[in-house]
């Protein structure tokens, strides 16, 4: 039987105006998920939208419908945005969804009947658009740490989870599992500023506002929206239902993959409720950076706004998953800018990769009609250019098990460089002048279209869209992830389809 992935994203806030940052983490999630279903894992990616709150309550209020009228609609946005951008996801939760709500109430009276939840009153200071309580320590200049937003003053009746009963269980699992979150750094931080202060019981209830999981055996109360979010990640595997078949087969999660501003729920409050519930712990938690531009966030006030699938519908959705993937080192912040993004676009992908692809079938069309010819004749430099291919495997696993997706990106781009060094080095419009030269030429370009072929199968995670179009270039059936392990696989005198030029030249918009 197959291994098992589970890797989830955040679930989103329902928005009207999702903008290139929003798609970065769903990116990566869909490159990694489909790396590992190519890699033959039984894959289970999930997304959805986290759709209960003040926030969103009030919102529904200014555009004068209810908020489920205008969650349900808004959410549209969200499954047209992934659409878009080909992600491949296994099921989309909706925190609204009857099965859900239902689950974290069972969550909730577990943890108060076990007294993991206490009623108290709470006192403090709140920001609306995070959904977070802060203590007058952690502001700075008097606003929200996180988004720099004025906070409130709230004062009422209120259910507590006992954080602080489980923070020395806390460290102690940190100790034993060093790659429980990564970066490092956020692990340090997690530390440092959070669990060694002491950690302080977590108002898990609110009375002022009533969109929101009830609490059902309280009914004036509703869920802390967080409490009810984090547990999207179990729910939709049928807990509480432990003897599910999802739940049994998927859980614990192997990737909860999230923004670095999230990463202290999933990585203190998220495996204190796993604790306290009496479940196994996410094996990891990976906290990534943020697309900034000039330095600041995207923001349509700031008016460095654009809705997303302007980029896609201008450069092609695979120039945009290969910039969100290969321009940011994975783990820290990356300046997004158009120019990088045609940039990247004409150097990686139209110069490197298209050019490779472009010249070596035009070639095989033009000396073979497009017939694939056994190799005959080799000599010393097709065995270096064979062994980088032969190795790529290997690399880009390494890298993508450590999570390195713009490292595991640039060894294949490498590779491909190495074939456009070897069509200059051949010189196969040299080789057809000279009758002699056919062996040497169908050698030359046998190497060419297996390398291309290889690295087009290694390149399908990250930008499916071409790398499907190289392969129906190919016309071959060879494109499995096994098929890679050993070089010779294309089937000698099929015929190639016609070229199609995968990327034009872009114009820079400051040229
Ligand atoms: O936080 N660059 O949802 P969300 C990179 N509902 N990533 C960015 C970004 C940027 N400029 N802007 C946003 C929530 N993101 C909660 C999650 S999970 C149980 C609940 C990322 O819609 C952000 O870091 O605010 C997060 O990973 C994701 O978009 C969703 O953010
Ligand atoms: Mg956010």
């Amino acid at each position: 039987m197959k291994e098992k992935f589970y890797i989830t994203t955040p679930i989103y806030y329902p928005s009207a105006e999702f903008h290139i940052g929003h798609c970065y983490t769903t990116i990566i999630a869909d490159a990694i998920a489909r790396y590992k279903r190519l890699t033959g894992y039984d894959v289970f990616f999930q997304t959805g939208t986290d759709e209960h709150g003040e926030k969103i309550e009030k919102k529904a209020m200014e555009a004068g419908v209810t908020p489920k009228e205008y969650v349900d609609k808004i959410i549209l946005n969200s499954k047209d945005l992934w659409s878009s951008l080909g992600i491949t996801y296994d099921y989309f939760i909706r925190t609204t969804d009857k099965e859900h709500e239902v689950a974290v109430q069972k969550i909730f009276k577990k943890l108060y009947d076990q007294g993991d939840i206490y009623k108290g009153e709470y006192k403090g200071l709140y920001c609306v658009p995070c959904e977070s309580f802060w203590t007058e320590s952690q502001l700075i200049d008097g606003k929200c740490p996180d988004c720099g937003r004025d906070v409130k003053e709230v004062s009422e009746e209120a259910y507590f989870l006992k954080l602080s009963k489980y923070q020395d269980k806390l460290i102690e699992f940190y100790d034993e599992h060093p790659d429980f979150i990564l970066p490092i750094s956020r692990k340090n931080e997690m530390l440092n500023n959070f669990i060694k202060p002491g950690l302080e019981d977590l108002c898990v209830s609110r009375t002022s506002f009533k969109w929101g999981i009830p609490v059902d055996f309280d009914s004036k109360h509703v869920v802390y929206v967080w409490i009810d979010a984090l547990s999207n990640y179990i729910t939709s595997l049928g807990y509480p239902d432990e003897n599910s078949d999802k739940f049994k087969r998927y859980w614990p999660a192997d990737l909860h993959l999230v923004g670095k501003e999230i990463v202290r729920f999933h990585t203190i409050i998220w495996p204190i409720m796993l604790m306290a519930l009496g479940l196994e712990l996410p094996k990891k938690v990976f906290g990534h950076g943020w697309l900034i531009i000039d330095g600041g966030k995207i923001s349509k006030s700031l008016g460095n706004y654009k809705d997303p699938r302007e980029y896609i519908n201008t450069y092609g959705v695979d120039a945009v998953r290969y910039y969100a993937l290969r321009e940011v080192p994975f783990g820290n912040d990356g300046n997004f800018s158009e120019d990088a993004l045609i940039s990247r676009t004409n150097t990686d992908l139209a110069n490197i990769l298209g050019n490779l692809v472009n010249r070596t079938i035009s070639m095989s069309h033009k000396y073979f009609d497009g017939v694939i010819k056994n190799p005959k004749v080799e000599e010393e430099i097709d065995e270096s250019l064979i062994s980088s291919v032969l190795d790529l495997k290997i690399k880009v696993d390494e890298k993508m098990n450590n999570l390195k997706v713009n490292e595991a990106i640039d060894e294949i781009i490498e590779v491909l460089k190495k074939c456009n060094k070897y069509i200059d080095d051949t010189m196969p419009w040299i080789l057809a002048k000279d009758e002699s030269k056919t062996d040497r030429l169908q050698t030359v370009l046998y190497n060419l279209l297996e390398s291309i072929r290889i690295c087009s199968i290694l390149l399908s995670p990250f930008i499916p869209t071409s790398s499907d179009k190289i392969l129906e270039q190919l016309n071959t059936k060879e494109i499995s992830y096994d098929s890679i392990s050993s070089f010779g696989k294309l089937e000698i005198g099929s015929v190639l389809n016609k070229p199609e030029i995968l990327f034009h030249r872009i114009i820079l918009k400051s040229e």
